[in-house]
């Protein structure tokens, strides 16, 4: 790479042409060995970088993969939050993620100065943040939760205790309504999730009457309120995976479908249709990510997620706890 290469990797303009003839996979297979690196990959990530990945999974999975791994190198196939987690539990591996400008509507809609102004307001109050936030956020939580411990995160506080949760007040709400808890919501939500449309769901449900409408709970209320079953992305794969229906109509971004086909090829999956004839329901900050920026940013080992390493310090210990509460609720192994 000459200088100027250098300069865009880092700042994560990886737009270099990669030969076509190249074939990306065993490239990408041969990097890995030659450099102990491991793919983590979100569901949300294009097929082909899920084909190639050593470990797919929800938020939570990754957050447990990144915190146990013994690969040299991460290369995050997700988005920022998800690299910075990574970051937060290994100082001393590097981090890489494909595209750094893979951000989070959620994550940018608590910028870390407003949310600690909002905090300031609440005092007497323990902060429980989603994971979709920035690392300037998680050091001003108290405790880390994912939309497959959020209910049991919430859970382990003691009734009476006054809690914060941040940022997406869809899974606020979702989750104020089954633990009875009042929780004060920050006014935050997902791009992709908010995008679904009732009256579309509401006719494809009409046309597909056998059809189950599975929802993740960053799903707006009057979505949720129709759902045969809610769940975070491994949790909706499970169900799908296990229940005796044969078609679904699937209202969470449409890459978790290519592991739903895998795992149940008989079976019908239908996309969600968002409100207008956009492919909203993509998250455009997801599939930034491709083939070929994961093997340009293995070979050259840029862009990498650095960390100051007090904010590091400080945004471990909220993700530790969650850590903690999911091994004792057994959601995720030793
Ligand atoms: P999970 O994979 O934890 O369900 O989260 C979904 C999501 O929106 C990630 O950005
Ligand atoms: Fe963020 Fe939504 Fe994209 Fe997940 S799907 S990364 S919550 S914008």
């Amino acid at each position: 790479m000459n200088n100027r290469d250098v300069v865009l990797a880092e700042k994560g303009f990886l737009d270099f042409e990669v030969d076509p003839a190249l074939d990306l996979f065993a490239e990408i297979e041969k990097l890995k060995k030659e450099k102990n690196a491991v793919i983590l990959a979100h569901y949300y990530q294009e097929p082909d970088i899920q084909d190639v990945a050593d470990y797919i999974g929800d938020s939570l999975g990754l957050a447990q993969q990144a915190s146990k791994t013994d690969a040299d190198i991460i290369v995050f196939a997700g988005v920022h939050f998800m690299a910075e987690t990574a970051k937060i539990l290994n100082p001393s591996k590097k981090v890489l993620l494909p595209d750094l400008k893979a951000g989070c509507s959620l994550a940018d809609s608590a910028p870390g100065h407003l949310f600690k102004a909002f905090r300031e307001k609440y005092p007497d109050h323990i902060v429980v943040s989603y994971i979709n936030c920035s690392a300037e956020v998680k050091a001003l939580s108290d405790i880390i939760c994912t939309s497959s411990n959020a209910e049991k995160v919430i859970e382990s506080i003691p009734a009476g205790q006054p809690i914060i949760f941040a940022p997406d007040k869809n899974l606020g709400a979702y989750i104020n309504k089954k633990t009875g808890r009042n929780m004060v919501l920050w006014n935050g939500a997902c791009m992709v999730h908010e995008i679904f449309s009732l009256e579309k769901i509401t006719k494809l449900k009409i046309r597909h009457p056998k059809a189950k409408l599975i929802a993740h709970p960053e799903c707006e209320d009057a979505v949720l309120a129709v759902a045969d079953y809610i769940g975070s992305t491994t949790q909706l794969l499970k169900y799908t995976s296990q229940d005796s229906a044969h078609e679904y109509i699937v209202a969470t971004e449409t890459g978790i479908l290519h592991q739903m086909q895998q795992d149940s090829p008989g079976k019908t999956f239908i996309p969600a249709p968002p409100n207008n004839n956009c492919a909203c329901n993509d998250c455009p900050h997801m599939k930034l990510n491709t083939l070929e920026k994961l093997y340009l940013c293995m070979k050259y080992e840029q862009p990498e997620l650095l960390m100051d390493e007090t904010l590091r310090e400080a945004a471990r210990k909220p993700i530790d706890r969650m850590l903690e509460i999911s091994r004792a609720a057994g959601l995720i192994g030793g």
